[in-house]
């Protein structure tokens, strides 16, 4: 290499990331180590961490603001239904938009090398590779291509004095920003151990407090609360507070990982849950029978993609296409209530409502010149297959065993001549 090599890292300022800059320098050859963190979401003080560290590492240190368009994916998300085994995406769908971010600084700032903390067991590795090996950067995993452990990582941090003794991680490892906290790691690996309520940061423990809300949908997106427009990092943010002081989504899975690991997580998604919630409730009034049964599989097939960080794949353009033609439908007013921990539609208005009344009132004689007594002869039909095949079916099985019973006679005097 010739001149200054840089190398831009994903940077967070906990151990992994902590003892990535001298490593590229070490076992990289690299000259100089660039650390950017990008805004999705995290809480203040990750940042304060994350410019502390740095300080002290004398790391060249960049903050790239990515909530707008965190928060537009986020909804995008919702217009698809998507979750994973339960799972609102939060950290899947936060990647891609980090990995871009780091890109694009590290392309500004003549990189040679790009490079993430992240292990071999995850799935992170996995979704910012993706983004990565589009370009002509060398992809740097130094934790995984080291096969560093955490043992190996503290005592090399104290060899070399660096600075992660200020108890910046905690029991868990934990990964937050606008869509969802989530919360992994020591005594939560063991699926049978119970979590202590104190995992939990953005949900109380659901009281009997009750509270009503309305959600105002335009094409699928969540546009106002209560009459009150906001943007959609805002509003993410009003729904975590409030559904999350209500103990709205807290879940505890057993999530299947990409590389085929099964492991235990557990997640807080308040404002996710709610539209979530709130979305499907909009789709279920204003979609066809038929239009919302194909949802499911083309909603599945994108919470895949988004699962593994492949929202640019060829595949997610086209279900693309059939979500956003259903979501010019699923615009009005969904009615939540929070109660017990719960989020739920109890009310659904929109202009688009495949819905009338007077058809399935039980008060009303006739619609559209359609009578009561008309369905009498579709009444006559249901069924009609399953019957038919049902009794040519016992009709078979009765015409065999007659045979079966004359036919032992026969064995007898077949087996005497
Ligand atoms: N299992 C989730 C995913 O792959 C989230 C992992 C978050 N990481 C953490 N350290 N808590 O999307």
């Amino acid at each position: 290499m010739t001149g200054t090599s840089k190398v831009a890292l994903a940077f967070s300022g906990g151990l992994d990331t902590t003892v990535c800059v001298p490593l590229l320098e070490e076992e990289y050859d690299y000259d100089e180590v660039i650390g950017v963190t990008v805004d999705v979401g995290q809480p203040a003080e990750e940042f304060d961490e994350a410019e502390e560290t740095a300080e002290a590492l004398d790391l060249d240190h960049y903050v790239v603001d990515a909530k707008d368009e965190f928060a537009q994916q986020c909804l995008d998300a919702v217009k698809a239904n998507a979750t994973y085994q339960g799972y609102p995406l939060g950290t899947a769908l936060a990647r891609p938009v980090i990995a871009e971010a780091i890109l694009e600084v590290a392309e500004e700032e003549g990189c040679e090398g790009i490079a993430h903390g992240c292990t071999g067991k995850g799935n992170d590795q996995l979704r910012f590779e993706a983004v990565w090996r589009d370009s002509d950067l060398e992809v740097i995993a130094p934790v995984r291509e080291l096969g560093l452990t955490r043992e190996w990582e503290m005592e090399y941090a104290a060899e070399k004095d660096l600075p992660v003794e200020g108890g910046n991680e905690g029991d868990w490892s934990i990964d937050t920003n606008l869509w969802s906290r989530s919360v992994e790691g020591a005594d939560l690996e063991d699926p049978g151990y119970v979590p202590p309520e104190d995992i939990y940061e953005w949900t109380e423990t659901p009281s009997g407090d009750i509270e009503t809300i309305e959600i105002t949908f335009e094409e699928g997106t969540p546009v106002a609360i209560d009459g009150e427009e906001m943007p959609a990092v805002q509003l993410i943010e009003y729904l975590n507070d409030l559904a999350g002081g209500h103990g709205v989504g807290r879940s505890d899975l057993m999530e299947d990982r990409m590389l085929g690991l099964k492991v235990r997580e557990n997640y807080e998604h308040p404002a996710a849950t709610t539209l979530l919630n709130a979305h499907a409730a909009l789709e279920e009034l204003v979609l066809t029978k038929e239009e919302r049964d194909f949802k499911t599989q083309v909603d599945d097939q994108w919470a895949q993609k988004a699962y593994e960080g492949l929202l640019s794949a060829p595949l997610v353009d086209a279900l693309d296409g059939f979500v956003d033609t259903t979501q010019e439908k699923v615009t009005g007013t969904v009615t939540v209530k929070f109660e017990g921990g719960q989020a739920r539609a109890v009310g659904r208005e929109s202009e688009y409502a495949v819905y009338s009344e007077s058809a399935a009132s039980f008060n009303t004689e006739s619609v559209d010149g359609i009578a009561q007594e008309d369905a009498t002869g579709v009444a006559k039909y249901h069924g009609f297959q399953s019957r038919l095949a049902n009794k040519v079916t016992a009709e078979a099985e009765a015409k065999k065993a007659e045979l079966l019973t004359d036919g032992s006679g026969d064995d007898e005097s077949a087996e005497e001549q």
